[in-house]
């Protein structure tokens, strides 16, 4: 065990954990970020989708695989690094810093997403449209369309909607709401 300072939602946090912990449980259990989801527990439903300032490069990879950052569950490597991860598949050891030292990456969780730049327009849109069903996959849902949302600076298509959201999985089948959500948010990428 040893001490870890991560940021979230642009606030330090330190955790004392093993390194090889998987961020997912020390933001549930440790943080009381409970946002995050636990749906599959090895990269491929989206649940736990969060954001980082910069991209994770943990192992090898990032959120946008339908696979996992973690070397153990997948043998592909993502070309294209986005700001976006699984943190059931993440190690706090690869995220955090030496307790007291000044993370470079900042995660944000949906509990921080109203504070980002266009994030109540996106949930705003969320409401609008009414996506969520039972709501389990929501957070990850939401986290996963302001990255793409904010990457492509509001030009969303639908091809790109279908490529940045195919991994994020939903058992209500909100798909058409999340994408005609998307749509309506973003204008105020722009
Ligand atoms: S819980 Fe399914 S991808 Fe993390
Ligand atoms: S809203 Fe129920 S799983 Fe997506």
């Amino acid at each position: 065990m040893a001490s870890f300072t991560i940021s979230v939602n642009g606030t330090p946090r330190t955790v004392t954990a093993d390194k090889n912990d998987y961020l997912l449980y020390i933001l549930r259990d440790k943080l009381e970020l409970t946002g995050p989801k636990y749906g599959c527990g090895v990269g491929v439903c989206g649940a736990c989708t969060c954001n980082s300032s910069t991209p994770i490069v943990a192992e090898g990879g990032n959120g946008n695989s339908p696979y996992s950052p973690d070397s153990r569950f997948s043998g592909t490597q993502p070309t294209t690094q986005k700001n976006k991860f699984r943190t059931c598949v993440t190690r706090i050891g690869d995220v955090g810093v030496a307790a007291g030292s000044t993370p470079a990456i900042n995660i944000t969780t949906i509990e921080g997403l109203s504070g980002l730049p266009n994030g109540p327009a996106l949930q705003a849109a969320w409401e609008q449209f009414d996506v969520a069903q039972c709501g389990f996959c929501q957070a990850g849902q939401l986290m996963s369309a302001y990255e793409y949302l904010t990457r492509v600076k509001g030009a969303a298509t639908d091809e790109g909607i279908t490529n940045a959201m195919q991994a994020n999985m939903c058992r209500c089948g909100t798909y058409p709401r999340i994408r005609a959500a998307m749509m309506a948010a973003a204008p105020s990428f722009r």
